[in-house]
């Protein structure tokens, strides 16, 4: 087994590094919910502001070499020449002594050399929109050192797309500058073009002492044929002071430091952006000054590092539990719920795998928000809003938008995407116990994919997307696949329109009975018996269509051929189909034999895989199904992480807790690596990627598309809500774990609807599932139906629960 270059303090939350040049940047996001960015454990990363294509504040270099470049760089010149860095990169020098870590929304990078130590620690201020580097350089030698500290930034000219394929035109629409007055370097993009130009901010670079020497221009500051490894100016050892107007702009910022011995000089730098630059010049330059003043004011920067702390202790805080076993507890109480964050913030677009183009999913957001309705359900609701507000008229919903980007939203109908708002509407509702915001009204999404159109409120929104569903429905009574259905490589199944997808009908079922609950909370009787139909509908056509002998169809393509059938040769069994039939509740007395042939059939040992055998890939006739992509990628016999929670979801419905926790372990990364080692595994180890390549390709287990991914809010969701099985209802919160039958038990604290909540279960028979006694406060509760905690068991202190199984 290979030495692990990172190891976990889960006390600490946080991950360190031994190591840095790992087979691919593990990184970080740090965040005020306006200001983004990301950043490695070799400090390679990059900030932008609102959106990551149209203000992108520095640049990254995706897909290129030298890998996880550029980033937030400190330079340490010595007087002998000798310059190195606090982190692994950008200096290639050898230091005696260097770590790394990240935090939840920090990274501290340290090194040693020659009796010098130098610090760098990088976080988002919470108040203003400002990353904040704060720098410390400690002399630990036995006499005075004099040295050179530079930080350097490469900017970027905001519109991602646009510099890509016209950079060398735009270049010229931009300026950077020193402001002797401000003591910073500010920068503009002065293109007008620019789709929010009155947003257009000016960016700043400034430290909070006396800046002695700048350069503002990238290739002057590199020097011809080199890069941020070995820069001319740092080389020098002071900076040029050049203005750029047109060109490669930078920020880089000198100070000759002389300490005396035990002495440690702190700096801070602030990168940030001043809305508007473009509109109002002089209203920004001031503005900038005050928002400078603030930042270097006496304890500031501190008190907005305690600020983000204080923001991820109560976030995480939220829920937390004590298992026995360590992977999963450090996954479930700080790493999972940390990529569930970012998810939410950033959907599927950016990483340091992810250009960023992508924009808001649909349905991707959808499910991202589950894993906030539990601890944050404002901020799930708000989202919920929004995405109502691009579905349109008919019931369907836009698949991509953009919120902050003022482009028309892309609507390529999908047959589920406008499906996942009732789960999500559920959650909220059950967490909070509150209807009244299905009541609220927003509009819809007029056809040409910008104006809002005519207003409905929250509930109707859902019901015209049943309705929708409920209108295209195929011959044979299940719904169409449309474009595609969460698979977005199904849809040649369906290209003639006639296809049909069993997952959705799955769905829908699951939809129809979360909305039949709400509709008889509200008293509507007629509409819960037209749901209650629906779902006799499905579930008749399912009972009919879809079993396949061993496990349930994926659907029937256009000729009514079944998909995903022991008689094809490729892509025979597909996962979803039966862990969404566990899900949906129906076709009950076959699901065991179903998810039993899909651990037989599917699972790898690190993953089930999404279908399989896969599509050989190109030159492969059979290649075009999966649009040319390699057996074993992805959709193709790949093991789809997202897919994962849903088998674990299922194994928990049914009990089987052995099985649940079976499928839940052998995913956490860190387990992965465990098996196969970094260099194989490639991902991060404290996050979920998108897919390992699958058993069909030669590097069965690599991770591929780190962080953003639909895998961190289910695993989330799942872990919590289906394995430890605190899980919120309409009824009240649920109790209803499914763990390992070796557990003597675990303990949970969580909040409820403002009550905290101190949950013991015991295990004395080594069970897998079924609660038998709950004890609430030493009142003994029947769970004859089931273990539902509601608020009037509770009381405003402490609650003690007690569970049994
Ligand atoms: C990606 C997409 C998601 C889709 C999934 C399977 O994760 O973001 O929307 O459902 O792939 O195709």
């Amino acid at each position: 087994m290979e030495k692990l270059p990172y190891s976990f303090n889960d006390n600490n939350r946080e991950i360190s590094f031994n190591s840095f040049d790992l087979p691919s940047p593990w990184i970080n996001y740090l965040s005020n919910g306006r200001m983004h960015a990301f950043v490695s454990q070799a400090a390679g990363g990059m900030l932008w502001w609102l959106s990551p294509m149209l203000f992108r504040i520095t640049r990254y270099r995706f897909f290129n070499l030298p890998i996880d470049s550029p980033g937030f760089y400190v330079y340490i010149r010595m007087e002998d020449g000798t310059t190195w860095s606090p982190a692994f990169r950008p200096c290639d020098t050898r230091v005696d002594r260097r770590s790394a870590s990240h935090h939840p929304g920090y990274s501290v990078f340290e090194a040693e050399k020659d009796g010098m130590k130098a610090t760098l620690k990088l976080y988002m201020a919470q108040d203003v929109d400002s990353m904040i580097w704060e720098v410390n350089v400690t002399n630990l030698k036995g006499e005075t050192v004099n040295c050179d500290i530079f930080a350097y930034v490469e900017l970027a000219q905001f519109l991602a797309q646009q510099e890509n394929i016209l950079g060398y035109y735009l270049k010229w629409n931009t300026r950077a500058v020193f402001e002797e007055n401000l003591q910073a370097i500010t920068y503009a993009y002065t293109a007008w073009m620019h789709p929010r130009k009155d947003d257009s901010p000016m960016v700043y670079f400034a430290s909070d002492v006396k800046t002695d020497s700048w350069c503002c221009n990238r290739d002057a500051f590199c020097g011809n044929y080199r890069d941020e490894r070995n820069p001319v100016e740092v080389e020098k050892g002071v900076l040029s002071n050049t203005e750029l107007h047109g060109g490669e702009p930078c920020g880089a910022l000198h100070n000759h430091l002389s300490l005396n011995a035990g002495q440690t000089v702190k700096i801070h730098y602030f990168l940030g952006v001043i809305r508007g630059a473009l509109e109002d010049y002089d209203r920004v330059i001031s503005e900038t000054e005050e928002t400078l003043n603030l930042l270097r004011g006496n304890g500031y920067a501190e008190k907005q590092f305690e600020k983000l702390q204080n923001w991820w202790g109560n976030h995480l805080n939220a829920f937390h539990c004590e298992i026995p076993d360590e992977d999963a507890q450090r996954e479930i109480n700080i790493w999972n719920p940390l990529q569930s964050v970012h998810t939410a913030r950033l959907s599927r677009s950016i990483s340091s795998d992810a250009s960023g183009v992508r924009g808001i999913g649909f349905r991707d957001t959808a499910q991202d928000m589950l894993a906030q309705a539990y601890r944050k359900p404002e901020w799930a609701k708000e989202m919920l809003m929004y995405l109502a507000s691009q579905q349109l008229e008919d019931g369907h919903s836009v698949h991509t938008s953009w919120p902050e980007d003022r482009r028309p939203a892309q609507d390529i109908t999908r047959s589920d995407d406008h499906i996942w708002m009732v789960y999500l509407a559920y959650a909220i509702a059950a967490e909070t116990g509150d209807l009244s915001f299905l009541d609220e009204e927003i509009p819809y999404l007029n056809k040409d994919l910008v104006t809002p159109g005519e207003k409905a409120t929250l509930w109707q929104h859902l019901l015209k997307g049943m309705e929708f569903t409920e209108n295209h429905l195929g011959e044979h009574d299940l719904p169409l696949i449309l474009f595609s259905d969460w698979n977005d490589h199904l849809g040649p199944f369906g290209r003639k329109g006639k296809g049909e997808s069993i997952m959705v009908s799955q769905q829908y079922i699951y939809a129809l009975r979360q909305l039949e609950e709400i509709a008889e909370l509200r008293n509507d009787k007629e509409l819960a018996d037209i749901f209650n139909e629906r779902i006799q509908k499905q579930e008749k056509a399912l009972e009919r269509y879809a079993w396949d002998g061993e496990w349930f169809l994926r659907g029937l393509d256009d000729d009514a051929k079944p998909v995903g059938s022991h008689s094809d040769e490729h892509a025979r069994i597909w996962l979803n189909a039966q862990s969404w039939m566990v899900i949906s509740g129906a076709c009950k007395e076959k699901q065991i034999q179903a998810m039993d042939s899909a651990a037989r059939e599917l699972d790898t040992g690190m993953g089930l895989l999404l279908n399989t055998p896969g599509y050989p890939g190109w030159p492969s006739k059979e290649a075009a199904m999966v649009n040319g992509l390699p057996a074993g990628y992805s959709e193709n016999g790949g093991v789809f992480c997202q897919a994962n929670c849903w088998a674990i979801m299922a194994e928990a419905l049914l009990g089987r807790g052995d099985m649940a926790w079976k499928y839940y372990r052998q995913l956490i990364p860190n387990n992965v690596i465990k098996k196969i080692g970094v260099e194989k595994y490639h991902g991060e180890a404290y996050a979920y990627c998108s897919t390992l390549l699958g058993k069909d390709n030669p590097e069965f287990g690599r991770a591929c598309v780190s962080q953003v991914t639909g895998t961190a809010a289910w695993m989330d969701v799942v872990s919590t809500q289906y394995l430890l099985g605190i899980r919120p209802t309409l009824k009240g919160l649920l109790i209803d774990p499914s763990i390992p039958s070796a557990w003597d038990g675990f303990k949970v604290e969580r909040e409820y609807r403002g009550f905290k909540l101190k949950i013991e279960v015991h295990n004395p028979d080594h069970l897998q599932h079924g609660v038998r006694e709950m004890i609430i406060n030493d009142n003994k509760y029947s769970v004859d139906d089931k273990a539902y905690v509601r608020e009037d068991m509770l009381r405003k202190d402490i609650n003690r629960i007690t569970v049994i199984l």
